[in-house]
């Protein structure tokens, strides 16, 4: 059974209530509900947290175990090259995903550190992004659900 990490960055803990006319309504669980319901031959690993070093360690651990990672890293895309690194570091496919269009927002968005590390990326689509990054790694890892 492939299984796949969904890491959350900064502030998506509050998603539901957190500017839901940008982000929506669903919360994380119920992201994480939609992709066990979606693709219920493949083992979920969640993760989130408000902290840099905490998603850090969160990816070096996932080196053993972990077969692919949905990376939503909030707004340390926009600052972090520790994140970047982590991502090469580990050599594990990874997915960026937004849940809205940073690039269609305020000018800070527009660059992400992260992009050149990963796969691909999926944006501005809400919790669809997830559930079409998760299908993404698994045709990478040639699963087919
Ligand atoms: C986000 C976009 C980021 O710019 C922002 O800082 C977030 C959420 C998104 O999912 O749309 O925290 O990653």
């Amino acid at each position: 059974m492939p299984t796949l990490l969904i890491l959350n960055g900064p502030n998506l803990n509050l998603l539901g209530t957190r500017e839901p006319e940008i982000y929506g309504r669903d919360t994380l669980e119920d992201i994480y509900r939609g992709l066990r319901e979606t693709f219920p031959g493949v083992e979920f690993q969640t993760f989130q947290a408000n902290g840099e070093g905490a998603l850090i360690d969160r990816l070096h651990e996932a080196r053993s175990g972990v077969d692919g990672v949905v990376f939503n890293p909030g707004a340390y895309t926009h600052t972090s090259i520790a994140l970047f690194d982590a991502i090469k570091a580990v050599g594990l496919p990874v997915i960026e995903v937004h849940l809205s269009l940073p690039e269609a927002r305020e000018p800070f968005r527009r660059h992400s550190f992260i992009t050149p590390a990963c796969k691909g990326k999926i944006a501005g689509l809400g919790p669809l992004g997830y559930r079409l990054a998760a299908q993404a790694l698994l045709d990478m890892l040639g699963e087919s659900p």
